[in-house]
């Protein structure tokens, strides 16, 4: 007996030692496996005289029982212990602020031109466009522009080689105005449209200038008629580019100014002004404290260009005009030089 106890704590003392599930089973192995010290005892428990045996079994069975429990005691430790350990080193923080994913987005100028897009299109424009290989006739001619008007050098212009002797004169489109004349030869007024377009120019690049650039063209025409149609005005113009140019610039006070302009395609012609949106017109460099910003030409459809589209002029009336959209990103986003938005620097591109 006394020496059953004395194995009964050398197998729990051994017990605790186990550090972990593999451990456990060489203690379990030692002690109960069919060479183990215990199993030991009650094969030789048979070789004890009669009336010993009796009790000796029973106390060496309840050997085994207190050791196979010490055993599942441990293996329950163990278990605990090595959840408790691993909730300590995957720890989670609930409360830190999530981690955003980087996902791709719409390039700048893609942005300013969904913007502009969706204004006029609230105001009942729709989006059109054309080809930015042009012939010479839609580009300059048919917008009331000959060949030795001087008014052409206002384009410098990407000829492009003829693919036949005979054919006409190819371009890269200067503007996106040949497309109001395209456009006229095939709708019957009322409409109102913009054209959003890639346009050419050759001339050498700076911080302002580039030779590819953006440009949305708009144009509003109506019959004037006895029916009641009573063409459009210079009045509408200013409403619409008023309430365009508040709406992308977000300003409610935002002034609008037209000033006398020139351009072949236009009679009267205009160069739309826009208080400036940095300094409201207190004075600052972005408008050279002027407290105007040049953002768009514009004007009434000349006559001849209804002519050239193949329409009758008298009865008709409409405005158009044209702005460039890298200026006006520009202007919202201060962005010191148009070439940034070709660089694909994505130390630029991530700011939008
Ligand atoms: N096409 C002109 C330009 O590129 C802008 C313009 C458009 C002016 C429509 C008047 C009317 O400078």
């Amino acid at each position: 007996m006394k020496n059953l106890n004395d194995l009964i704590e050398e197998a729990k003392s051994e017990l605790k030692n186990a550090r972990d599930a593999g451990a456990l089973k060489m203690t379990e192995i030692r002690w109960l496996g069919r060479k183990g010290k215990l199993t030991d005892v009650l094969r030789n428990i048979k070789d004890l005289p009669e009336k010993e045996r009796r009790a000796a079994g029973g106390a060496a069975n309840r050997a085994k029982q207190e050791i196979t429990n010490a055993i599942r005691d441990r293996q329950g430790e163990l278990r605990n212990s090595s959840r408790a350990s691993d909730l300590r080193r995957n720890r989670i923080d609930v409360t830190l602020p999530g981690r955003k994913k980087a996902a791709g987005h719409v390039h700048p100028l893609t942005k300013a031109l969904l913007e502009i897009r969706a204004i006029f299109e609230r105001l009942g424009f729709s989006t059109v466009d054309g080809p930015e290989i042009e012939t010479e006739w839609y580009n300059f001619d048919a917008l009331n522009i000959p060949a030795d008007h001087p008014a052409r050098d206002m384009w410098d212009t990407f000829w492009l080689k003829p693919a036949l002797p005979k054919n006409e004169r190819l371009l890269l489109r200067t503007h996106t105005s040949p497309v109001q004349v395209r456009y006229i030869e095939k709708h019957a007024p009322p409409y109102r449209i913009i054209v959003p377009g890639t346009v050419y120019r050759y001339e050498a690049t700076d911080a302002s200038h580039d030779a590819e650039f953006h440009q949305v063209e708009g144009l509003m025409v109506e019959p004037v008629s006895p029916a009641g149609g009573r063409g459009i005005s210079v009045a509408n113009f200013k409403h619409v580019i008023r309430h365009f140019f508040s709406e992308y610039f977000g300003g409610r006070d935002l002034r609008v100014s037209l000033r006398p302009s020139f351009f072949p395609f236009t009679e009267p012609s205009f160069e739309v002004m826009i208080s400036c949106i940095q300094c409201k017109q207190r004075g600052c460099a972005v408008c050279k404290r002027t407290g105007w910003l040049e953002v768009a030409g514009a004007g009434m459809v000349h006559p001849n260009v209804f002519k050239n589209a193949g329409l009758n002029p008298k009865g008709l009336a409409g405005f158009a005009f044209g702005f460039g959209v890298e200026r006006l990103a520009m202007m919202k986003y201060k962005i010191p030089d148009i070439r940034l938005f070709h660089s694909a620097d994505p130390r630029f591109l991530r700011q939008f």
